[in-house]
Parts: structure tokens; C-alpha cells; sequence
């Protein structure tokens, strides 16, 4: 059985129920944030699997989708980094946080470590504007002041997993 099999037989079913519609190729992006909603990120199969649904080829699926920072390619590693990209968040940024977590981790965002262990993502406002620039590491929520505050986190964040904390 498809791993998304349910969409195709879905489509009556979601047509009439609260559930996305399928209609087209317009229902891309729509069905691949279902998709990193459901299962925390957008398999090969599941590309495969849309293209067969929504008659577009993978490769074009998979440009569209890495188009947008939010989609993951890969699950979610044990530390698993989301940078704020809303508005307020990023107006009040005074350097590149995507880019010092890529010197730090060597990862940028829908990317996982190859150690299996940081994964980074961007999302829309976390409803905390006022304390911007946010990132939040697992459950846990930083305001990050300067560059140098964030290597500081990074670098505690790096230790603490090394120790298994
Ligand atoms: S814009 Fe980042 S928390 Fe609202």
C-alpha cells in the first residue's frame, strides 16, 4: 500500500468532508503541508506519490517544495531548531541567524545533520514578535540578542547533546 495512498482514495470522501480538496495541480502546496503535518516531513515516496496524483512530474515537485524554507526532506533529528521567519522577527535580526547556524552545524534549514542529531527549520511567526529575533530549540524558546549570544547557545546546545543531556 502507498503511504499516501488515502489521498487518491480520499478524493469523494474529502471532497464532501472538512478536509483539503483535490482538485489539481493548483493543490500542491496545500497537500504537501498536509503531508509534513501528518508525518513531520516530505518523504521520496510521498513525492512520488503526488506526481502519480496530481500528474506532475518529481522533479518539479520537489523544486517547488524546496522552494519554501518550511518543508522538511527528513525527519526531525533529536534537536530540532526552528528559526522565526515571521515579520516582526525578522525586522528586528541584525545578522544572518541562518547563516551562523550553518558555520555552527553545518546544516541550513530542511536539512538534517549527518549525525543524525540537529535539523533546522524556518516557520512563520511563533506569536512572540515582541521578544524577535526567537528561535526555539525543541521545546525550548530563545531570544537571541547578538551573533555571539547565538554561537553561545549553539555551543551549550552542542555540548549538552555530546553529554547525552
Ligand atoms: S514574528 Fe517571530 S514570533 Fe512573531
Amino acid at each position: 500500500m502507498h503511504e499516501y495512498f488515502h489521498l487518491k482514495m480520499d478524493k469523494k470522501a474529502r471532497n464532501t468532508s472538512g478536509k483539503y480538496k483535490i482538485s489539481g495541480r493548483n493543490d500542491l502546496i496545500p497537500l504537501l503541508q498536509e503531508i509534513q503535518a501528518e508525518k513531520g516531513f516530505i518523504s521520496q515516496e510521498s513525492i512520488k506519490e503526488l506526481g502519480e496524483l496530481l500528474g506532475i512530474s518529481t522533479t518539479r515537485i520537489y523544486g517547488v517544495a524546496s522552494f519554501y524554507d518550511g518543508f522538511l526532506f527528513s525527519p526531525k533529528a533529536r534537536v530540532h531548531i526552528r528559526i522565526c521567519n515571521g515579520s516582526g522577527c525578522y525586522v528586528n535580526r541584525t545578522f544572518s541567524i541562518v547563516d551562523v547556524m550553518a558555520e555552527e552545524l553545518k546544516i541550513r534549514p530542511g536539512d538534517k545533520s549527518a549525525d543524525g542529531r540537529f535539523s533546522i527549520e524556518m516557520v512563520d511567526c511563533m506569536g512572540a514578535c515582541h521578544l524577535g529575533p526567537l528561535i526555539a530549540v525543541n521545546d525550548k524558546y530563545y531570544t537571541i540578542g547578538s551573533e555571539r549570544e547565538l554561537r553561545q547557545i549553539l555551543g551549550r546546545i552542542k555540548k549538552d547533546e555530546q553529554a547525552g543531556i
